[in-house]
């Protein structure tokens, strides 16, 4: 695997969760394939899960990782090619990036989108830089548009707590009080279709996700009539994706409350598990009562994020052999 972004770079689904079943079995069972291996994880963005999953997950590998804070720890980077960098970057990604791939076997990336110029984000211009010029295996730890190893572990999640085949997993946007990017709901729909599921899209009409990763997807504009029956409800929020309104990309165009999942939304399913990435506002996209009920899984949801990422940098490491 040369890069993990995108569903088909895991290739095989039920071998991956397979994997998956084995990594969380016996998590030490590989210390040996990652003795003398370093990974730099690079973080342009705050995180709690993605950055102490990636360390655990590389320590059970005997993986030794490092981590980076640009801007904090490091110059500002520059992004954008054939800027005049007269501004606060004293360093561009085309010279960081080499340097930092010759200090490392495989590198974890997080950079969001900037919500401001569609092109630039949905291109991934930043990510692809890594991919281009670093020589080294490349993580999508949340960039742009994808968050793979968050959609991979949501599928484990789901898989550990199915009680039929095919359940019926229907991903609903709630509100928030800030714009946030697609990358979450891009992935889990991407990942969805995917896999062996009844998969519904809900959202208030302007938030159409990129047709490249709805997919074949059902999209209900009535909440209520597209939880009906739900064995899962994921809850996320997103700003626009700018798909039918260009000129509204990145914007936040509801924080219609109606939308926000509680004890009156999850009486229509069929007693449905909670799921979110997490961080989450309670009261905002979530109730009290639901997220801190039986049903709500958010918890386990975030320690498959060890599993998922053992996964791919185990079969990273692998290809390396
Ligand atoms: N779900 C997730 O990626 O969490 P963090 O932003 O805390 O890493």
């Amino acid at each position: 695997m040369k890069s993990f972004l995108h569903v088909e770079d895991i290739g095989d689904l039920g071998k991956a969760l397979q994997e998956a079943r084995q990594v969380k079995e016996n998590p030490f069972a590989w210390k040996e394939l990652g003795k003398n291996k370093t990974i730099i994880l690079i973080f342009f963005n705050s995180s709690l899960r993605t950055r102490l999953s990636s360390q655990k997950a590389a320590l059970n590998l005997g993986i030794d990782p490092i981590v980076l804070n640009v801007g904090a720890d490091s110059w500002k980077l520059e992004s954008r090619l054939g800027v005049v960098m007269d501004g606060d970057s004293s360093e561009h990604l085309r010279e960081a990036i080499p340097v930092i791939g010759s200090y490392c076997d495989i590198i974890g990336v997080r950079s969001f989108a900037g919500l401001k110029d569609r092109e630039f984000d949905y291109a991934e211009t930043i990510l692809n830089q890594f991919i281009d010029y670093s020589g080294k295996p490349v993580i999508s730890l949340e960039s742009a548009t994808v968050h793979p190893c968050q959609a991979f572990a949501d599928l484990i999640t789901i898989e550990e707590y199915k009680a039929k085949v095919r359940p019926k997993v229907v991903m609903t946007w709630a509100p928030h009080p800030r714009a946030l990017p697609q990358a979450v709901p891009n992935s889990f729909a991407e990942w969805m279709n995917a896999a062996d599921v009844d998969f519904v899209i809900t959202h208030p009409e302007g938030y159409e996700l990129d047709p490249l990763f709805v997919g074949n997807a059902k999209v209900e504009y009535d909440q209520m009539k597209a939880l009906e029956g739900a064995d899962f409800v994921y809850a996320k929020n997103w700003s626009c994706p700018g798909t039918v309104n260009p000129e509204d990309y990145g914007k936040v165009l509801s924080k219609d409350m109606d939308w926000i999942v509680d004890s009156k939304h999850m009486a229509v399913t069929n007693n449905a598990y909670f799921m979110h990435c997490l961080p989450v506002r309670r009261n905002m996209i979530v109730s009290d009562e639901v997220i801190d009920s039986p049903r709500s899984i958010v918890i386990p949801e975030a320690a498959n994020r060890v599993v998922s990422a053992q996964v791919v940098m185990k079969r990273m490491l692998e290809e390396m052999k």
